[in-house]
C-alpha cells in the first residue's frame, strides 16, 4: 500500500511541483490586493505580476515560514534574477478599515498639510505645515489617490523615493507598486544576525550606520529626518558587502531644513538613563543629534538594553584595542561621561568613524571601500 502511494508521488511529482508554483503565483497576486485600486499604493507593477514574473522565495524553510505565516505582512520573492521584499506596509486588520470614504477627507494640499501636522500619534510626524508643504511639493508626481492611501496607511515608500538610494541614502531601492504592496530591493539579513561576525567587520558596519544617522540629517537638499525606531530589526546588512539599508522608515520625523544649522538639540535620557525622546525638542532646533544618539545608546553602547543591541555591536574587541579611545567616544556619544560635553555628540560620531576608520585602514581591505571614500 505505502510501496503504491510513493510510486504514484514520485510520477505525479513534477505535475504536484508545478500545481504547487502554479499556486504561490496567484498567492503573490492575491496578496498585492489589485482590485484595492484607486485606494491602494500604485499600479505600474501589477502588469508584471499578473504575468507571473515574481515567485515567492522559498530556498529555505525561514523563507518558507516568513513567507505563510507572516507575522509583519512583509514577504520574501524573486522579480527575475532579483531578491525583493514585498511589504503590505500595514497589518492586514488595519489595510482592511482602509476605504475610500477615508480617502476623500484628504483631498486637497491644505487638508494633506492638516492631516500630516494635526494627527496625533502617528508614526510619522512633521514638524510643522512647512515641512508638510515642501514634502508634498517634492512628492507631487504621486498620483492623488495613491499619495492619499500611502499617507493614511504608512509613507515609508514616499521617504525611499525622497530620501533615494541613487542620491546615497541607505535606504532599499523601491522598484514599484501593485495594489496595496510596494516592492523594494532585498537588503540583505537584519542587523540582530551580525552580532557575532568578525569584530573589524562589525567596526565597518558601525561606522556604516553613524555615517547613515548623519546622512539622514544633513545630506538631504530640503530636509532632515530623524528615525524613532532604530534598532537592529529596522537596519539590514548585505552579507557580502556589508552595506546597510534602514528598512523601517514610516517612524520618523520630518523637518524642513532651515537657513542656519547653528542651532543644535541635544538629546537627554532619563536620570536613570533609560533612552527616551520628545518630538517637540526635536523639531524645536534647526538640528538635533538624535539619531546619532539613537544610534549610541541602542546599538554601540554597552549598556544597549534588549532588545535593541544587548551588550553593544562593538563587544569582544581584539586585546590590543579593547583600551582604544574608540570605546570613550561612544560613551560620550552616548552621554554616560562624567563632566559630558554633550554639545558636541555630533562630533563625537565624527570622531567614533575617525577611530574606526584608523583601526579599519591599515587591514586594507576592498571590502571597508567606505571608509576610503569618506575622509572624515
Ligand atoms: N528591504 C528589506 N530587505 C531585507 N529585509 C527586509 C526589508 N524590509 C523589511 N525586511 C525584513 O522585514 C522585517 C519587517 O519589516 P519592517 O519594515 O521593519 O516592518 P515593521 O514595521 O512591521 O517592523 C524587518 O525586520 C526585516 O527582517
Ligand atoms: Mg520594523
Amino acid at each position: 500500500m505505502s510501496t503504491s502511494i510513493y510510486f504514484v508521488l514520485l510520477l505525479f511529482w513534477p505535475l504536484i511541483l508545478s500545481l504547487f508554483y502554479y499556486w504561490t503565483d496567484l498567492y503573490v497576486i492575491n496578496l498585492c490586493e489589485i482590485d484595492s485600486c484607486p485606494v491602494c499604493y500604485g499600479e505600474d507593477l501589477c502588469h508584471r505580476i499578473e504575468n507571473k514574473e515574481f515567485h515567492l522565495r522559498m530556498s529555505s524553510i525561514l523563507d518558507f515560514v516568513y513567507n505563510f505565516i507572516s507575522v509583519k505582512n512583509v514577504y520574501f520573492a524573486r522579480f527575475n534574477d532579483i531578491d525583493v521584499v514585498i511589504k503590505k506596509l500595514a497589518h492586514q486588520s488595519d489595510l482592511n478599515r482602509v476605504n475610500r470614504k477615508m480617502i476623500d477627507t484628504i483631498d486637497s494640499d491644505l487638508t494633506r498639510v492638516n492631516f500630516l501636522v494635526n494627527t496625533v500619534k502617528r508614526d510619522f510626524q512633521v514638524c510643522d505645515s512647512e515641512s508638510a508643504q515642501t514634502f508634498l511639493e517634492v512628492i507631487q508626481f504621486k498620483k492623488s489617490s495613491h499619495l492619499d492611501t500611502l499617507l493614511s496607511v504608512n509613507v515609508e515608500p514616499l521617504l525611499m523615493e525622497v530620501f533615494h538610494k541613487n542620491y546615497g541614502f541607505p535606504v532599499p531601492k523601491v522598484y514599484g507598486y501593485c495594489g496595496r504592496a510596494v516592492i523594494v530591493e532585498n537588503c540583505g539579513e537584519t542587523l540582530n544576525n551580525f552580532k557575532n561576525i568578525d569584530w573589524y567587520d562589525r567596526a565597518y558596519i558601525a561606522y556604516e550606520i553613524l555615517h547613515a544617522a548623519n546622512l539622514f540629517v544633513f545630506e538631504h537638499e530640503h530636509f532632515r529626518l530623524y528615525l524613532k525606531d532604530i534598532s537592529p530589526d529596522n537596519i539590514v546588512v548585505n552579507e557580502e558587502t556589508l552595506e546597510v539599508c534602514f528598512v523601517d522608515l514610516g517612524h520618523s520625523i520630518l523637518k524642513r531644513k532651515s537657513a542656519s544649522d547653528d542651532e543644535i538639540h541635544i538629546s537627554n535620557a532619563y536620570e536613570d538613563g533609560v533612552y527616551q525622546f520628545s518630538k517637540d525638542s526635536i523639531c524645536e532646533k534647526d538640528v538635533s543629534d538624535h539619531n546619532v544618539f539613537s544610534v549610541c545608546a541602542l546599538l554601540l553602547s554597552k549598556y544597549a538594553p534588549w532588545p535593541m543591541m544587548h551588550g553593544g555591536l562593538l563587544h569582544s574587541a581584539p586585546e590590543n584595542l579593547t583600551r582604544h579611545q574608540l570605546f570613550e567616544q561612544i560613551r560620550a556619544c552616548e552621554g554616560r561621561v562624567q563632566n559630558r560635553n554633550l554639545t558636541h555628540r555630533i562630533i563625537h560620531s565624527f570622531n567614533i568613524m575617525k577611530s574606526i576608520r584608523s583601526i579599519l585602514l591599515p587591514r586594507n581591505t576592498s571590502r571597508y571601500y567606505k571608509i576610503w571614500d569618506y575622509g572624515n
